[in-house]
């Protein structure tokens, strides 16, 4: 990862955020909001533990593509993975199943109410980076939608040309309107699918094969479901998994380590990474 250069509008930024309660950034994708979430949490936690959830179920920075993410950072020092190219690194996952939320509005709000709730439970400062889906009726509803849920004191924007006027006219809290830096680095589609492939390659290195009964399902499964992807439930999600086979009692899928006894339910995602299990054996 490119190192980080800070604009020098951020430090007012940072000062505002020192006394809000719970911060949202939104903007389109690759105008910096992840880059800036690291900046003011690294900041933050200088002076007291800072909640992360990290809503962008596509490309996820601290969690995996397909959940919603939630890290409670504490140390006066974020680790810097500065060597990794990928980095997995949360205390809770919460599983949406599918990397944009279009697919299922309704389903991406629920969890991201569960995290918000998580969040405010905790009762500390809570900051939210999101996914860049802002243009359109849909992608206004549910950035409006967040925000009712979430109730931030303070709205980050990073706004390039106009694309988020629509949204900003509706949204009642504070709101900093920032420019995208200019050092950003843009990714194509391609590359946005191969880090949620070297996320997922990565989270699944030393996954091992389990058989849990068919009962324990969620949803009835039908057609050919190699490959799909699961979560993997206690109450809470425990871990995701990918489906090998299924007979007439079990389903067998791949997970990382987990106590197998524990699980409760199985639910299974939008997501096929049938050629990533085929590579790794
Ligand atoms: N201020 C900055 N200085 C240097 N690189 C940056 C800065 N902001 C963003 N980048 C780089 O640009 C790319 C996109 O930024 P990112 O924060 O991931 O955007 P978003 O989360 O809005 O999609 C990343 O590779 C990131 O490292
Ligand atoms: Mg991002």
């Amino acid at each position: 990862m490119a190192e980080l250069i800070p604009e020098v509008e951020w430090d007012g930024v940072l000062e505002k955020a020192k006394s809000s309660k719970r911060i949202i950034i939104i903007g389109e994708v690759d105008t910096g909001k992840s880059s800036f979430a690291k900046y003011l949490i690294k900041n933050l936690i200088q002076r007291e533990p800072v909640c992360f959830i990290d809503s962008d179920i596509g490309q996820s920075s601290i969690g995996l593509p397909t959940t919603i993410a939630l890290k409670i950072y504490k140390e006066k020092n974020i680790e810097e993975n500065q060597y990794e190219e990928v980095t997995i690194d949360f205390d809770k996952i919460f599983f949406v199943g599918f990397t944009t939320p279009s697919i299922s509005p309704d389903i991406f709000l629920s969890e991201f109410t569960k995290a918000s709730e998580f969040a405010q439970v905790l009762n500390i400062k809570t900051v939210v980076d999101t996914t860049g889906f802002v243009s359109g009726e849909m992608a206004k509803r549910i950035k409006l939608e967040k925000i009712s849920i979430l109730k931030p004191d303070l709205v980050i924007a990073f706004e390039r040309k106009g694309e988020l006027n629509h949204i900003l006219t509706e949204i009642k809290t504070e709101t900093i309107i920032l420019k995208p830096s200019r050092n950003i680095t843009p990714r194509s589609p391609i590359k946005r699918a191969e880090y949620r492939m070297k996320k997922f390659k990565k989270y699944f290195k030393n996954a091992e094969s389990y058989a849990i009964s068919k009962k324990f399902l969620y949803e009835t499964l039908s057609g050919n479901i190699e490959g799909s992807l699961v979560g993997i439930f206690q109450e809470e999600c425990l871990a995701l998994g990918v489906i090998e086979s299924l007979d007439k009692e079990n389903l067998f899928f791949l997970s990382p380590p987990i106590d197998i006894r524990a699980v409760k339910k199985i639910k299974l995602g939008k997501v096929n990474l049938k050629n990533l299990i085929d590579e790794n054996v």
